[in-house]
């Protein structure tokens, strides 16, 4: 069975009376030690499938399981568990991951001080941890006096304190410069071969992306999937811009009237359509950022600012 299993999973939120959908039915699953890096626009709902992974929320509908617990039934006591010992979690804001009035050292050992860990056994992982994220001359340094890629790297031995199996990371080097983004994702490789994680990790940089195993595609609450590894001889593209489809994807586009292509910035998709009145939508979508989320899009359409 697979290390994380999502079938048609939803996730809806309630908001002043109507309800946002930023998951519609995600089906996906992930072997233990491997790495997947999710893309996609702001708002695509990234965010939202990780915290139900990390047992941080819970699904609207839907399955979801991981290391074989299924998440839905864990509840109390059993939750607070998987949360401090099968997870490591790491975010985008560095602020949100350490706490300021402690060192990198005390920030390390307070998740084994929840677990239950003896003050010998966590001071003792913690400063291999800390030597592990190359940090060790900054044991005794509050975050305010390390930089953002520092704090990262303690953010990570924080995310490690408890042996977790899964480490997810919500867009962690998103504040981060190119050459400090780089090397907290090198630091990342090593750490999953050291300590045989499964890495599921979310990212709108596809330098970033490149470091997994595996990419997938989040938008508007719908994941795509990457068909072109499933064939023996996967599709190129000839001198006269043809391209052979895999017949999984040319059942897709079989009855539509036309296909659109749309040039995205993580490639192009091949889109169909059915009639006229479908093309004027997409054209004025088209025409506003793709990073604006999906309800955003729809207000501007319709004209209706607040001012
Ligand atoms: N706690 C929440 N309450 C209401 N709406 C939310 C909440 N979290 C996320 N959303 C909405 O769900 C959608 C997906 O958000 P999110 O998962 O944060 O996307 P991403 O991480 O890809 O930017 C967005 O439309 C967002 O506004
Ligand atoms: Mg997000």
């Amino acid at each position: 069975m697979s290390f994380i299993l999502c079938k048609q999973v939803v996730k809806a939120y309630a908001v002043s009376g109507h309800e946002i959908v930023a998951l519609r039915g995600i089906d996906f699953e992930m072997e233990q030690g491997e790495m997947v890096a999710i893309i996609g626009p702001s708002g695509a709902g990234k965010s939202s499938l990780l915290n139900l992974l990390g047992g941080l929320d819970t699904p609207t509908a839907g399955q979801l399981s991981v290391g074989g617990q299924n998440l839905l039934e864990l509840k109390g006591k059993r939750l607070a568990d998987y949360r401090l010992n099968k997870i490591g979690f790491i975010w985008q804001q560095v602020s949100q991951n350490l706490l300021a009035h402690r060192t990198a050292l005390a920030n390390v050992t307070l998740p084994m001080m929840l677990a239950g860990a003896s003050p010998w056994q966590r001071r003792k992982r913690a400063k291999d941890l800390l030597a592990a994220v190359d940090m060790s001359a900054h044991n005794h340094k509050r975050p305010g006096q390390l930089s953002g890629g520092q704090q990262q790297r303690v953010a990570i031995a924080v995310a490690l304190a408890n042996q977790p199996q899964l480490l997810l990371a919500d867009e962690l080097t998103g504040a981060l410069d190119r050459a400090n983004a780089v090397a907290v994702m090198d630091l990342i490789s090593d750490l999953r071969e050291k300590y045989g994680l499964t890495v599921l990790m979310v990212t709108h940089d596809l330098e970033m992306a490149a470091y997994a195993d595996r990419v997938l595609t989040l938008r508007d609450g719908a994941l795509a999937q990457d068909m072109s590894g499933r064939e023996s001889d996967p599709p190129k593209l000839d001198t006269e811009g043809r391209i052979k489809l895999p017949q999984t994807v040319q059942s897709h586009l079989a009855d539509a009237h036309r296909i659109a292509v749309e040039i995205r910035p993580e490639g192009v998709l091949l889109r169909p359509e059915q009639d006229e009145d479908d093309n004027t939508e997409a054209l004025l979508q088209e025409m506003l950022p793709q990073d604006t989320p999906p309800e955003k899009r729809r207000l501007r359409l319709f004209g209706r600012k607040k001012k």
